[in-house]
């Protein structure tokens, strides 16, 4: 990223509020967003649900005016709305159905010590990081692409390692500590077993050759089966509401207390995870592992899913960083990753792992009160674990006809190049679009997230259905004109969205404040129409990155898929993820719809652009 002066630094941001959009406009938007996504009849019930709300005198005009009220007095206006609706009130289990991961590049460990080598560093880099954040050193982030040069809000960054989401019947709470400047400790994992890693030692940091000793002694403690605990990392796997009522019998016990107390209090957790077959080590095979741990029975009882960062590194070779979402978003992610791997590779290759080992404490296990009904919990986790593990089908795969360059050289947006590509690659296998999540980033304002770009545009469908339409089939004229129109639609709502006039967040914010105030649900919320437009059948994310690295999630509705992109100069990664269960998906068959998809838009502008042949040739003989 771009680097801005000191005067610029994360605490001294002066960015603007979150706006609240105008009523008409929002109303308006979401009429013609999901217009061709219903039949006629049910469109005609919502326009009427929609032009009630918004009349003079109706629901929306109140409902409006305190949003207003509540922009002046909040720093922004919708983020706690946000935050529970998108993360804490979801009840599903945050592995694969929430928490997203990057997978580093394949590592070529040759021994366990190699496994250790790469876990110290990332660890000494991580409190490098940290260091940064705490004494506001680190550089503010500049938008790029769209309305590029705004300094982004930072605040994602403090969160990074000092959040930890508790599980609580019917909505999680996330905590965020202040004021906690300063080296803490880790949580390892290993074998399923959790220890203390302090990163002082008189004071003082402690070195590289001291991480490592206590990472070995830790590999040691773990394969000690007579003090070996239960999986309770499990618990942390299952949906909210188990997780919560296990956590209540949990805590009763001091000594459980106290292991809790360690490991919600940690920077992160770094997961020292089991080797994996060589089947399991194609990207494909890595991402899922980031995503579940492979269930039970390989690592995913070496988790902690509630702590935000959980940097695995499994010990033939199998690394990334598993995050749960609700403090950040994965650009911050991504940041912090580009960070440590840069920080392993500057590094030296042979680290020293000499020392005399007497001085540094033992490092501390932390130990469990497991009562049957508690053992019974981590019982009824794993198999549910497994199901998840059994049930997602992740496919990733590398788009290397062109990239980014091809598509610049079109005079397009890459990104509503690539989301029109999605679009097409949907209507291939199921001739019809579908409600469809693009998040974009609010970072220009304070405290801001994101909101959703809705890419099933009308134009997206008029394109599709002239590139897929046999008889008569579209002329390439007609093909080329759609095709820029819905480039066209997607680019501008890309620019609403970041700049705050995106209609989702709004819409939430309305019907949060009906509720708020003691109010009837308006009619517009309780339609059909409003309900399945937040189905998210195809939740889309780029995610780019400038080291070998990618980021992948899972799908948010059971019959969806999840996409997520990292377009490069010459080529796009792509992440698709859905579940084997539903018989209405599959990764396979729509990743090769998308790469027909982009071969076939490709293969159009290439038509669209070749120069007609010069009247000179025309006809004339060699
Ligand atoms: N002709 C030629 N080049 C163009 C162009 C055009 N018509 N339109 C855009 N470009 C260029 C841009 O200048 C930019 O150049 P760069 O590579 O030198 O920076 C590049 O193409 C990319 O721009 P574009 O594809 O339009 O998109 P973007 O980078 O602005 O991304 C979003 C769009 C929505 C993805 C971005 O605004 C965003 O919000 N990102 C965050 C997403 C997020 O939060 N993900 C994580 C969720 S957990």
């Amino acid at each position: 990223m771009p680097i801005l002066s000191k005067e610029t630094s994360m605490d001294k941001q002066e960015l603007p509020k979150v706006p609240v959009p105008p009523l008409d406009q929002t109303l308006d938007t979401y009429l013609k967003c999901v217009q061709h996504l219903v039949c006629a009849d049910q469109f005609r019930k919502t326009k009427a649900a929609v032009d009630k709300f918004g009349a003079p005198g109706g629901a929306g005009e109140l409902l409006q005016e305190k949003l207003q009220e509540r922009k002046e007095k909040t720093e922004n206006w919708v983020y706690s709305y946000w935050l529970e609706d998108m993360y804490l009130n979801n009840r599903l289990a945050l592995p694969v159905n929430s928490s997203p991961a990057m997978v580093f590049p394949k590592q070529n460990f040759r021994d366990q010590r190699d496994a250790l080598r790469f876990a110290t560093r990332i660890i000494r880099g991580v409190l490098d990081y940290k260091a940064r954040i705490d004494t506001d050193d680190l550089r503010v982030d500049v938008a790029r692409g769209q309305l590029a040069g705004t300094p982004m809000c930072m605040q994602q960054y403090r969160r990074l390692f000092t959040s930890y989401r508790y599980p609580v019947q019917g909505s999680d709470s996330l905590s965020v500590k202040v004021d906690c400047a300063g080296p803490e400790h880790m949580i390892v994992a290993c074998k399923n077993q959790f220890f203390v890693l302090e990163t002082l030692l008189n004071d003082e940091l402690m070195t590289d050759a001291e991480i490592f000793s206590q990472l070995d002694k830790i590999m040691k403690m773990a394969e000690n089966p007579t003090e070996r605990a239960p999986p309770v990392g499990l618990l942390t796997s299952d949906g909210r509401n188990e997780w919560a009522q296990a956590r209540e019998a949990l805590v009763k016990d001091p000594v459980n207390r106290t292991s809790l107390d360690l490991i919600e209090s940690s920077l992160c957790l770094v997961c020292l995870d089991e080797p994996c077959s060589p089947l399991d080590q194609s990207d494909s095979s890595r991402a899922a592992m980031m995503l579940h741990g492979g269930g039970a029975e390989k690592n995913g009882a070496n988790r902690w899913y509630d702590k935000s960062m959980q940097f695995v590194v499994g010990l033939s070779g199998v690394c990334g960083v598993v995050c749960e979402h609700s403090p950040f978003e994965g650009i911050v992610l991504v940041q912090c990753s580009e960070f440590l791997l840069e920080y392993i590779i500057s590094s030296p290759s042979k680290m020293s792992t000499v020392v005399s080992g007497k001085s540094l404490p033992v490092p501390k296990r932390l130990t469990w009160k497991i009562s049957p009904q508690i053992q019974g919990f981590i019982s009824d986790s794993a198999p549910r674990l497994h199901r998840l593990v059994k049930n997602l089908d992740m496919d990733v795969f590398k788009f290397s006809s062109y990239g980014k360059d091809f598509i610049k050289k079109q005079k397009m947006s890459p990104d509503a190049y690539i989301q029109v590509a999605l679009q097409l690659a949907f209507y291939k296998c199921n001739r019809r679009l579908v409600p469809t999540y693009e998040s974009a980033s609010m970072r220009r304002f304070r405290e801001g997230r994101v909101d959703n770009i809705r890419s099933a545009t009308r134009q997206a469908l008029a394109f599709v259905q002239a590139m897929t339409q046999d008889k008569p089939a579209a002329s390439d004229a007609e093909k080329m004109e759609k095709l820029n129109k819905a480039i066209c639609a997607q680019t501008e709502y890309t620019r609403a969205a970041i700049t705050g006039n995106g209609i989702d967040n709004h819409l939430l914010g309305l019907l949060r404040i009906s509720r708020d105030l003691k109010m009837e649900k308006p009619d517009m919320f309780c339609d059909p129409t409003y309900l399945s437009s937040n189905q998210f059948i195809l939740s889309t994310s780029q995610v780019p990155t400038t080291v070998e690295m990618f980021c992948c999630y899972g799908p948010v509705v059971p019959n969806g898929y999840g996409a997520c992109y990292n377009p490069q100069a010459d080529h796009i990664l792509f992440c698709v993820s859905s579940f084997r269960e539903s018989t209405d998906t599959s990764s396979a068959v729509f990743s090769n719809a998308l790469q027909e998809a982009l071969s076939q838009i490709r293969d159009l502008c290439k038509r669209a652009h070749k120069p007609p042949p010069s009247p000179a040739h025309k006809g004339s003989k060699p």
